[in-house]
């Protein structure tokens, strides 16, 4: 259940970022959720393409929440260390690879920069429970979790992140997932060519 990789599906992000970036240029503080992160690909994914887009010191206004469900209990120290092996990096362009990653004491292994470490926190959280653990996100990602859901669960969890996001905040989910029918007035979808949808 928890197949991830770097820069799965960079077209949604970047697609979302379009939206994204004129809706906080300017805060102080920018909160997103990744929902479902499994070991870590997508949050790091996202805070990369975040950082390259923003800057340097804009980018320390980010903080990313991301939770899972964790079932084998490991991911929570794999996100927090951001050491990976260099097997699963092999899908990050190279120019961003060297800028983001460095060799670990473990050979074979890199080190995500502390830049992008240091802006995300992980949390073991069961969506199921629709018990949010914080709130006023200005975006929300979830990809390729609702799909393991039933459809009554997935409009609950949808509903969550609906009321954890501020105004204007975003929902991003995977190509092939869609805000079901009956809570289609929540959202307004606007990206043509991704599922980046806005909160009405
Ligand atoms: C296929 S992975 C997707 C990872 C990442 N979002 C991506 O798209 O690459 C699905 C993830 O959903 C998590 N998950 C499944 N049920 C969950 C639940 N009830 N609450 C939170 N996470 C859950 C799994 O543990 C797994 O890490």
């Amino acid at each position: 259940m928890a197949f991830t990789f770097f820069f799965r599906d960079s077209h949604s992000i970047e697609q979302a970022l379009k939206y994204f970036l004129p809706i906080v240029n300017g805060y102080r503080k920018i909160r997103i959720w990744d929902a479902g992160c499994a070991m870590g690909p997508e949050p790091y994914t996202f805070a990369i393409m975040l950082a390259e887009r923003m800057g340097y010191f804009a980018f320390k206004n980010v903080e990313i929440d991301a939770s899972d469900i964790d079932e084998t209990d490991t991911f929570g120290k794999i996100i927090t260390d951001g050491i990976y092996p260099e097997s699963e990096l092999t899908r990050i362009p190279k120019d961003i690879f060297n800028k983001y990653f460095t060799k670990s004491e473990r050979d074979g292994y890199f080190r995500i920069n502390d830049n992008i470490l240091s802006r995300i926190r992980f949390q073991k959280h069961d969506l199921l429970e629709l018990k949010p653990f914080s709130d006023n996100y200005n975006m929300v990602i979830c990809k390729n979790v609702l799909l393991h859901f039933q459809p009554k669960e997935r409009i609950e969890v949808i509903k969550m992140f609906h009321s954890v996001l501020a105004p204007q905040g975003l929902f991003l989910t995977e190509q092939t997932q869609q805000v079901p029918e009956e809570i289609s007035y929540l959202f307004k979808k606007i990206a043509a060519d991704a599922n980046v949808y806005q909160k009405a």
